[in-house]
């Protein structure tokens, strides 16, 4: 079977790809070419990388019929953000493709009304991209329930690994807040500090779509949390992060309006405000009953790995 990966070289890409080729599938990337997994494995050695820039293929409507040449069974897209582009894909590969899987995201819920929240919860998404995501996710199940199109929609968490700077306790991605932690000196954290946080670990993210196209059947048509067993609290978060250095969480506690002005990084601000602002707590049993998804990782332990990589590169230095 031949997969092709929209944005494979990226976070969950990384873990996917070597995942995919492991399990005899004929891989195929799609990317811009502008970068590499976060880790290197000799999987990449049997896969055909092809250059393409997605946004500008979509400009001449020509991204479809190029993902269509390359003849896939299964395609795989970890970078649409606009209903216009799921569209395009869609119209192109109809009767084409076993198996069309699409990376959304958890915040095509917005407000959550009973937590952990269900795949089956009314979505109240706000800013434009959870708004977005979250028409592509009814476009796509409407287009598997209509006219058959077998899509799948997997709404990972905060994707958390080593490579990257994963969200801190306080909702952003300052690293900073670790190293505040680490020293035991003083965290603010907004409100009371449970606002909650869901991050998964991008080698679940992978195992999900692995499960997914393994389950076919129950998978298509439908649409999954992939997520860590559970969300956690800002506070507890921050706890557990204090305690891998030996030191007692130094929490300090300040309503919104009020540990903004503790912020000058505006993108750190903002970015807190949407974590909390969705405080994410998702159920995961639709995905472990249906396509069988059994996490590995705790978010702590995710977020562990994370730390252990900042620390091992010098982001975080104690
Ligand atoms: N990150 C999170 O915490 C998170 C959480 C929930 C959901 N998601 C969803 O997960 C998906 C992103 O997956 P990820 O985190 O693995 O992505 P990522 O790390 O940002 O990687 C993006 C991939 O797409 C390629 N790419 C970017 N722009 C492109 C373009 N214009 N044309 C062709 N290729 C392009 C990149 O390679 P080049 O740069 O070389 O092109 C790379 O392979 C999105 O759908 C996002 O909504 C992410």
């Amino acid at each position: 079977m031949r997969v092709v990966i929209i944005g494979g070289s990226g976070h969950i890409g990384t873990y996917l790809v070597p995942r995919l080729v492991e399990a005899g599938y004929e891989v195929i990337s799609v990317s811009r070419g502008q970068r590499d997994a976060y880790q290197s494995h000799g999987a990449w050695n049997l896969v055909q990388k092809v250059v393409m820039d997605r946004t500008e293929a979509e400009k001449s409507g020509d991204f479809g019929r190029m993902i269509s040449d390359l003849k896939p069974d299964i395609v795989i897209d970890l970078i649409c953000f606009k209903l216009d582009s799921a569209r395009q894909l869609v119209q192109s590969l109809r009767g084409q493709v076993q198996h069309f899987l699409s990376a959304g995201t958890i915040w095509v819920h917005g407000h959550a009304i009973q937590v952990p929240a269900t795949e089956d919860q009314a979505r109240q998404p706000f800013g434009e991209y959870g708004i977005q995501k979250a028409k592509i996710e009814a476009y796509l199940l409407y287009e598997s329930r209509r006219s058959g199109f077998p899509a799948t929609i997997l709404h990972p968490g905060h994707i958390t690994g080593p490579g990257w700077i994963c969200v801190n306790p306080a909702g952003n991605f300052d690293p900073q807040v670790f190293i505040k932690l680490a020293k035991g000196e003083e965290v603010a954290l907004p409100n009371l500090g449970m606002e909650t946080l869901h991050h998964v670990h991008a080698d679940d993210v992978a195992q999900g779509f692995i499960k997914a196209m393994l389950n076919w059947r129950h998978a298509v048509g439908e649409n999954f949390h992939i997520v860590s067993p559970a969300a956690m609290t800002l506070r507890g978060l921050a706890e557990s992060v204090a305690s891998w250095f030996g030191q007692t969480a130094n929490l300090r506690f300040m309503p919104w309006d009020e540990w903004r002005k503790t912020v000058t990084d505006e993108q750190y601000a903002r970015s807190t405000w949407d974590h909390i602002a969705h405080s994410d707590s998702y159920s995961i049993e639709k995905a472990r009953r249906l396509i069988d998804y059994q996490p590995r990782y705790t978010t702590t332990e995710a977020v562990y790995e994370c730390v252990n990589w900042l620390i091992e590169h010098q982001v975080i230095v104690i």
